[in-house]
Order: structure tokens, then sequence, then C-alpha cells
């Protein structure tokens, strides 16, 4: 039986492959898709989500809109990596799929509460909208199978030298998320450093041959070419510290999140203590991870550590065809 998921979204280049992945392959059940405030603006992530759904013909899932800003903080984006549309690259049609007239948290909160077995929660944005939602709702931990975040690191960020980007975002939503209770699965940077948009991928998805698959490759080409401009040769980063670092590829995070909801053997986690880091200096958002027991405080994370690199690109890939030729089917894909 398929997992029925809620994939909670910046959209963003990463994300976008997130959600095709998560409705183009049989073990998900894609229950909503909801949108929070990283990557670009709400309004932005919002309009990016409802492209992507219209492109890929993905009609029978709710999109809604959630958290136009941290619990606490300022908003910071990513359009250094994103660009300042957050979906840069493709020329996208004028989305077709509309908004559900509902928030974020208030479908999260009800489609858990109303399902007859458990959710997984996948956020691959910062946790705004999953901290309020059991803040607002704790009867919907016992609901959850699962939370599968992209966010994270074991080792050092990306956005600054402790925090990765999501988690940096919203420090106090991340606690909030790690401390809840619930199974939880850190898809940080040490695993999703793994995923490599190398230019084999980029000619996989080319040879699909689909409108949707030019549509990715486009996007893809964007996301790398931003992040040749502004993330390689980091002065310091010893190559000897996360080898491959120093590539011109760009890791494509969030997809791998959904990969080990669809299987768990594609990415290897290893139980872990995880506490985010919301006072530091320098460290704010850091999420410090301890792999040893210590007794009197139990592991509260899984944290993903290996990735079967040509599984993940094979369900990337078989997911994009299988979604492009349904929209190619039923006209959906207009690009
Ligand atoms: C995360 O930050 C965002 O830019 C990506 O979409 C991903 O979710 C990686 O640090
Ligand atoms: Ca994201």
């Amino acid at each position: 039986m398929p997992r029925k998921v809620i994939l909670d979204c910046d959209p963003g280049h990463d994300d976008a492959v997130a959600i095709l992945l998560a409705y183009g392959n049989p073990e998900v059940e894609l229950l909503a898709i909801t949108t929070v405030a990283g990557n670009q603006t709400l309004d932005r992530t919002t309009l990016n989500a409802r492209r992507v759904c219209t492109v890929a013909g993905i009609r029978d899932v709710p999109v809604a809109a959630g958290c136009d800003r941290p619990l606490l903080r300022e908003l910071i984006t990513a359009a250094h990596v994103h660009g300042e549309s957050g979906l840069d690259g493709p020329s996208w049609p004028e989305p077709d799929v509309p908004l559900a007239d509902v928030h974020a948290v208030d479908l999260i909160i009800d489609l858990l509460l109303a399902s007859d077995r458990e959710v997984t929660l996948l956020p691959t944005g910062p946790l705004t909208n999953i901290a309020l939602a059991v803040r607002r709702e704790p009867r919907i931990v016992s609901r959850v199978q699962e939370v599968v975040l992209m966010g994270g690191s074991a080792t050092r960020g990306n956005q600054t030298p402790a925090a990765e980007f999501n988690v940096l975002v919203d420090p106090e939503a991340a606690a909030i998320v790690f401390e809840a209770g619930w199974p939880l699965t850190m898809v940080g940077l040490d695993l999703t450093r793994q995923a490599r948009v190398t230019p084999e991928v980029l000619n996989r998805l080319l040879r699909l041959g689909s409108p949707l698959s030019r549509v990715v490759v486009q996007m893809l080409e964007a996301y790398r070419d931003h992040h040749r401009r502004q993330s390689v040769d980091p002065p310091g980063l010893h190559p000897g510290i996360w080898p491959g670092e120093l590539e011109r590829e760009p890791p494509l995070h969030d997809p791998c999140a959904v990969a080990r909801v669809i299987e768990p053997t594609c990415v290897e986690c290893v139980e872990a203590f995880v506490a985010v880091e919301t006072q530091g200096r320098w460290t704010s958002g850091m999420t410090v991870t301890d792999f040893r027991p210590s007794p009197g405080r139990p592991f509260n994370a899984r944290v993903a550590t290996r990735l079967d690199v040509d599984r993940f690109w094979d369900l990337v890939v078989s997911a994009v065809e299988r979604v492009g030729l349904d929209a190619a089917r039923s006209g959906g894909s207009t690009a």
C-alpha cells in the first residue's frame, strides 16, 4: 500500500523535482502540496508550486499556501541559488492549477486527523508550517508515521559554516519539530551532497523527450549555472572536507528526502541525537549531531549518511518519465 504523504515545500528547483518524484512514484500517495516562505517569498514559492503542477498535469492534489515568514525572525531567501523568481530557467506558462482556499497549517492538521492511516510529513523547506501545526494541534503527533525532512547537517552547513539553509531560516521552528517526539529522519547535507546533477543525469532526462523533461532540464541547467556562479571554490574549504564539494555540479537536495520515503534502502541512516542551536552567535541554525549513545538522552532522529546514487537517479528519471507521459496524454504540459 502506498505511503500517504504531505509535501511541505518552498519551490525552489530541487523542491520542484521533489514534487515530481513524489507525484510520479507509485509508492507515494500525495495528499497535499503545502508551501512556505524560504527559497523565495511565500507568494513566489506558491506560484512556483502551481507552475510545476501545471506543466506536470498535477490536478488532483491540493496546493495550499502556509506561513509567509519564520516564527520569530526576518525571512532569509535564497535568490542566489534559485534566482529572483525562485524557479529561474524555463519560461513558465500561466498556472491553471488553483490555490486551495485553506491555510496550509489547517490543511495539514485536517488531513492528519481525518486520515484512516498514518501520514508521512515530508518538509523540504523551512519548518515553520510543521512547527505551527504541531503547536496548534498536538494530537497530530500520533497520526504521523514519520517526519522525513530535508534539512540540517551532521557536519558543516551551506548557508553559514555551521547551518544548512532550511534550518537557518527558522531555527525555532526546527527545534520544535526535532523535539516533538515523532519518528524523524534528517536528510541533511551530508547525504544530499552525494546527489550531483551531472551531465549524464541531464542527458538521461533530455532523452526522455517529453515537454516536461525539457522543462526539468531547463530548470536544472539554471540551477547549475547559479551554483557555478556563487558557490564553487569557497576559500578555505579544504578538498579533504566533503570530497566532491569543489565540483561544479550542484547537489539536488530535496528529492533525496522523497527517495528515502519511497525506498528506504536508497538512503542509509544512522540513529543519533540531534539538537537545533537557536542561540549561537556563529552557530545559529546548526543541527548539533551526536551519534554516541548517552544515558538519559535518547536518540531522536535517524540521520541520513549514504545515498545509492544510481538508484536515486533511476527513481527521479522514472518519475519524470511517468509524469511526463501522463501530462502529454492529458494535454497538461504546455512548455
Ligand atoms: C535546501 O535549501 C534550499 O535552497 C533547497 O531547496 C533545499 O531545500 C538545501 O540547503
Ligand atoms: Ca527546499
